[in-house]
């Protein structure tokens, strides 16, 4: 591709989830995932990049068709009602997203055929007979020897045995091209470990893939042959590219994804069967592949909609401070490992690590800024000792490597330092020059931590700049001297509460 098909983006960046069934309600993990996008798209933000995050719902398939059976509806109503819990999800957990997609969207199907019609003229697509195991829970074609003893590998559930005419995309074509990428970008799969993974199973073989299904309607029709729809997954793949209007202006200055963000059962499909679409497509292929683990019950069992443990996002957020919830989640858990859901070890970190260190440490500040001079946060000197301590270039590199935990752990290290350095300093035994150099450098370092914080608790940045009577700008900005603003600062704020044990007795 030329230049202008997305060559010169410097400053840009694109990030997405994959797109949710909605056959059941949103659970902790669709959350999760969102979560984990939502963190490094405010990062890039911070860092003064144009971003682009999308997210949405992937609304065609069997298992969409059978749960609206069952309740009654057509698919569409059915799905129609479903993305709003979705959407519901993003705003209650503060989700930056740009945009949501909905595979049923009229332009989502347009392009999702010109994509298909793209590799059919290719040569890429053709027609022939389908004979084989279908899981409809994971949507996903299996030959005899991916299934464990006779059953879905995933599901460990008995497959439908699927004949019917097909088309079918020569994936098997592209198997050394996807061996190759793999391992001349170091970048193409992260964690490293899932590259392995991904490269074992392409080495035991790659066939073909049937890509079009004709015993049900619910999806995307193949043009000039409307008895078949696509095979769910490569219609919700091409979300991507018609999430930022494919072939059109933002999909040349956004294209190719620096990252797209998945759970680990989904990795074969977004890279095995994704690139060669893109390759066969001739559409330049994404930068990451971004994998994170599973969040699991505290006993350790996966929590999905299928296995009926599941907790509810929405529920968790009207019963905590979403800032907490979501601290919890990317403190507790490495990134790319899986995490065991606990609400108590959320309610021990939301009292000590955010009421008593971050909470602390602003009420200090705006108390003794209050008391000491006014409310006025007075002209001084910053103390490149302190400042010192806040590991800029560090937490960038944690985020480079999506070391989120990391990088989060970091910043709340510096808070501890700044806690330790109120006490060290005793201000309230100060006055003059001493006392005014002291305030500045406090007010700009709790300026500092909301900003750094911003990516993670969002809404806990703005409060505490708002109670700085300023706004969270980037991060080139901090210790600028730039932000703060002569206006009397509130003299408290309240960012977290500190909640009972006994607030656990709901359960999820
Ligand atoms: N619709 C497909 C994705 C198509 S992307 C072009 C799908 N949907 S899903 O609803 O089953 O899963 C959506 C995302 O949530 C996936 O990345 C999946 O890995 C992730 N998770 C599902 N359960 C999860 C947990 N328990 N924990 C964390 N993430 C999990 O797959």
């Amino acid at each position: 591709m030329g230049k202008k098909d997305g060559a010169s983006n410097k400053g840009k960046f694109y990030i997405t989830t994959a797109i949710d069934y909605p056959n059941a309600d949103p659970h902790i993990g669709h959350a999760y995932e969102k979560l984990c996008a939502d963190v490094i798209a405010r990062w890039h933000r911070l860092l003064g990049e144009e971003v682009f995050f999308l997210t949405g719902t992937d609304e065609h398939g069997l298992k969409i068709m059978r749960s609206a059976q069952k309740a009654g509806l057509t698919p569409k109503e059915f799905v129609d009602k479903q993305s709003l819990k979705f959407v519901e999800l993003c705003r209650r957990w503060n989700i930056s997203n740009n945009r949501f997609i909905r595979t049923t969207e009229e332009e989502h199907i347009r392009v999702a055929q010109e994509i298909f019609n793209k590799i059919y003229k290719k040569g890429d697509i053709y027609l022939g007979q389908y004979v084989g195991p279908y899981c409809t829970d994971c949507e996903t074609f299996y030959t005899e020897k991916d299934l464990k003893n006779g059953l879905c590998p995933v599901h460990a559930k008995k497959c439908e045995i699927v004949k019917e005419e097909s088309y079918f995309f020569k994936l098997s074509k592209y198997k050394e091209f996807i061996l190759e990428y793999i391992d001349k970008r170091d970048d193409s799969i992260k964690p490293d470990g899932k590259k392995e993974e991904i490269k074992n199973r392409l080495k035991a073989g790659l066939e073909d893939l049937s890509v079009s299904r004709t015993s049900f309607d619910w999806g995307v029709p193949v043009p000039k042959n409307p008895k078949h729809v696509q095979y769910v997954w490569i219609d919700a793949l091409i979300n991507y590219i018609s999430g930022v209007d494919y072939p059109k202006e933002r999909f040349r200055k956004f294209w190719p994804a620096d990252v797209h963000i998945i759970g680990k059962d989904i990795v074969w499909h977004h890279t095995v069967i994704w690139w060669s679409i893109l390759k066969a497509a001739g559409i330049k292929l994404p930068k990451t592949v971004l994998v994170h683990g599973f969040i699991l019950s505290e006993g350790g069992e996966k929590m999905s909609k299928s296995s009926g443990k599941v907790i509810n996002p929405i529920e968790l957020a009207d019963k905590y401070n979403i800032d907490a919830v979501r601290y919890y989640l990317i403190r507790e858990t490495p990134f790319g490992e899986d995490g065991y859901f606990s609400e108590s070890k959320l309610i021990e970190r939301n009292n000590t690590e955010l009421a008593n260190d971050v909470g602390n440490f602003a009420n200090r500040v705006l108390a003794l800024i209050s008391q000491k001079s006014q409310g006025v946060i007075p002209k001084g000197e910053l103390d490149r000792e302190i400042v010192a301590k806040l590991n800029i270039e560090k937490i960038k590199k944690h985020f480079e490597r999506f070391e989120l935990h990391l990088a989060l752990a970091e910043i709340m290290g510096f808070v501890k330092q700044c806690n330790q350095y109120i006490n060290e300093k005793e201000p309230w035994k100060k006055s003059g020059v001493e006392l005014n150099n002291l305030l500045y450098t406090l007010a700009e370092c709790l300026y500092a931590i909301a900003v750094m914080l911003s990516a993670f608790m969002p809404a806990t940045s703005d409060k505490i700049a708002k109670a700085l009577k300023t706004e969270v700008a980037s991060l080139k900005d901090i210790f600028s001297g730039k932000c703060l603003t002569q206006s009397k600062v509130e003299s408290r704020c309240i960012l977290f509460e500190k909640i009972l044990a006994d607030n656990k007795a709901k359960t999820f």
